[in-house]
């Protein structure tokens, strides 16, 4: 008799339950912990307030009385959902609003409003790519650009991180195949920036199109927070500009501008956009009212920036491995998971919440506490979050913190 095996097998196999059970077993496991309250800088998990360094809400725009008071009024106005793909019966004349505010601000002709960020990239890319192409992604790419690629059919290449000469080197070996190279403007877990020109410099000679999901680049780098294109001048030679609005932008969904051709192609597409439901009133009225912030306001990003600069340089002196850092996103590299879970635990006891990332969110030997600041973060709570990391130096296993 031929033993079937059962679908169901990979969870009873699964190394990540392992790992989960053994945290969990410990008090280390850091994923899924509900928060109580949360007023943007500060959280409160288990009774206890926490001073918020892992969120991706660096203009801290979530608590904005006037975004707030814009989401509300949407769902006054609106309803609660359009109930509906944008196609058919889902668009509303916010979703249009905003698609034209952010073309202008990105710089680019013509933009799409998705659901999210993740259906932005995974939309754009499989409508955009097919059996006969190939994506050449940088290695930090993130999950939803290569499960775009994935879904697309094209074939997939992987180039060193942010390394413009091995991108040169894997296009080579692709010269008869039309090619589009995909960044992140800012990678989410290195937090350094795509080294635009080069890549821009290089895909050009060898005839492929740009794409750059700027998803932690808008509201946070480039002049105004319009991105690590307008941060390295080169908007025009970008293809398409991708973001999301679940950072600065304090809502959900995400956008993907280029020229009017491509954008009106995508509009009919994009699978994710024609066949899943439009981003919901409050949603879209949260992000149009961020984005009136961050226009009137242009000194958050450098707000934001400038906590995050500090915590880097005090860091680093304490003998800390930031890496590459150099936006908002400052991360700790531990390189051991077990070290990573612990620090994380040892900051949460003296109030401060961080992120705790391990593999396969980064490649094995890469663990790390990733943080990231606001511009609504106060100087005593930037004191306190370093006054955490100086505390647990002794935690970091010897060899990793060497002052
Ligand atoms: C670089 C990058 N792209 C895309 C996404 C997906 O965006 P969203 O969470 O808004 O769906 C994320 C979110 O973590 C991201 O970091």
């Amino acid at each position: 008799m031929t033993t079937v095996n059962d679908v169901f097998d990979v969870v009873a196999n699964d190394p990540i339950a392992e790992m989960a059970a053994l945290g969990r077993s410990q008090g280390v496991y850091p994923y899924f912990l509900p928060l109580e309250e949360s007023e943007g800088t500060e959280v409160v998990m288990e009774g206890k307030r926490l001073v918020m360094a892992g969120s991706n809400n660096y203009l801290g725009l979530t608590y904005d009385p006037r975004v707030r008071a814009a989401a509300i009024d949407a769902v006054q106005r609106f309803g609660t959902s359009c109930t509906g793909n944008r196609l058919l019966n889902g668009t509303l004349a916010m979703h249009v609003e905003l698609e034209e505010r952010l073309a202008r601000f990105l710089g680019k002709e013509d933009a799409l409003v998705f659901a999210t960020g993740y259906q932005s990239n995974v939309g754009a890319i499989s409508a955009l790519l097919g059996s006969a192409h190939i994506a050449v992604c940088d290695k930090e790419d993130h999950a939803s650009v290569l499960d775009g690629v994935n879904m697309s059919g094209a074939q997939l290449a992987r180039f060193r991180h942010n390394d413009p000469a091995d991108l040169e080197a894997v296009l080579d070996l692709y010269v008869d195949t039309p090619a589009m190279v995909i960044v992140d403007g800012v990678y989410s877990m290195s937090g350094d920036l795509a080294k635009l020109p080069e890549i821009v410099s290089v895909a050009r000679r060898r005839g492929a199109r740009v794409y750059v999901d700027d998803a932690h680049g808008l509201g946070t780098v480039g002049p105004g927070g319009r991105g690590t294109a307008a941060h390295f001048n080169c908007v025009g030679d970008i293809d398409l500009i991708m973001s999301t609005f679940s950072k600065s932008l304090a809502s959900v969904g995400g956008v993907v501008a280029g020229s009017a051709e491509v954008v009106d192609f995508m509009r009919h597409h994009a699978r994710s956009m024609v066949y899943s439901a439009a981003l919901p009133p409050p949603n879209t009225a949260a992000a149009l009212a961020a984005l009136d912030v961050l226009e009137s306001e242009p000194d958050r990003p450098i707000r934001t920036q400038q906590h995050a600069e500090r915590v880097r340089k005090e860091l680093r002196a304490m003998g800390y491995d930031c890496g590459t850092s150099e936006s908002p996103i400052v991360p700790i590299l531990i390189r051991d998971p077990f070290t990573t879970v612990t620090a994380w635990k040892a900051l949460l006891d003296r109030g401060v919440y961080t992120n705790a990332v391990l593999a396969p969110g980064v490649a094995p030997g890469r663990e790390m506490l990733r943080t990231s600041y606001m511009a609504t973060h106060t100087e005593a709570q930037i004191d306190q979050v370093i006054a955490a990391f100086a505390d647990i130096a002794d935690i970091v296993r010897p060899g990793q913190v060497e002052s």
